[in-house]
């Protein structure tokens, strides 16, 4: 089965409580929190003091995905509000193998991402050195995009590289994950399906979060 991580942007932050309530009672294995500052993405989502609320309720690990500038700066940052895994952009990391082992020195999860127009090769010689390799399956930015399909062969070939290379890394895929693409995405190799859209705006996310689960 995957890891289901179900991710809050384009949910209600006036109920951010009960949404919190409800992934807590629900099969989510983590909890997707989307960081962006404007800069890296053309948008802008929340930060540390969200990150510290959803923290003292969270009963699920918290997976934190970086699309920001420079992010070595704000690594403790991150530790301290509380996140458990922390993925950041390679695009966004000119020295990527001492951010990353600057997160694990920090007692996180240490996770890379990559664009959909990034070649797999960038992770080339870092592969035994992640926890998780993130694959983004639509320009981050925004909720509620289309799949773009040619991550399914992505996914495979990564899967391949990681066998290769004897790693023991997951594979995360986000953005436009649907009920319908799930059991195609796990069959190529995917570990943790992250999902929004598809899980906020059913009218149950409990059943939702079921469904992903067992495809
Ligand atoms: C996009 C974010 C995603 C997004 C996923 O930049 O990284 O996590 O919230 O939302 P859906 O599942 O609606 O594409
Ligand atoms: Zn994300």
């Amino acid at each position: 089965m995957p890891l289901i991580a179900p991710s809050i942007l384009t949910t209600d932050f006036t109920r951010l409580g009960e949404t919190i309530e409800i992934l807590n009672r629900s099969d989510a294995d983590w909890i997707h929190l989307d960081i962006m500052d404007g800069r890296f993405v053309p948008n802008i989502s929340f930060g540390f003091p969200v990150i510290q609320s959803i923290h003292k309720i969270a009963r699920k690990p918290l997976d934190v995905h970086l699309m920001i500038v420079e992010p070595d700066k704000y690594l403790e940052a991150f530790k301290e509000a509380g996140a458990d895994v922390l993925t950041v952009h390679a695009e966004a990391c000119p020295h990527l193998h001492r951010t990353i082992d600057a997160i694990k020195q920090l007692g996180m999860r240490a996770g890379v991402v990559l664009n959909p127009h990034s070649p797999l090769c960038l992770l080339e010689n870092i592969l035994n050195d992640v926890d998780l390799v993130l694959l983004m399956s639509v320009n981050p930015g925004f909720g509620g995009q289309k799949f773009i399909s040619k991550t399914i062969d992505k996914i495979k070939q990564l899967k391949e590289m990681l066998i290769k290379a004897d790693s023991r890394s997951l594979i995360e895929v986000d953005g436009g994950v649907t009920f319908e693409n799930a059991r195609l995405l796990r069959e190529a190799g995917a570990d943790v399906l992250v999902a929004g859209n598809t899980i906020f705006a059913h009218p149950d996310p409990i059943k939702a979060i079921k469904i992903l689960k067992q495809s």
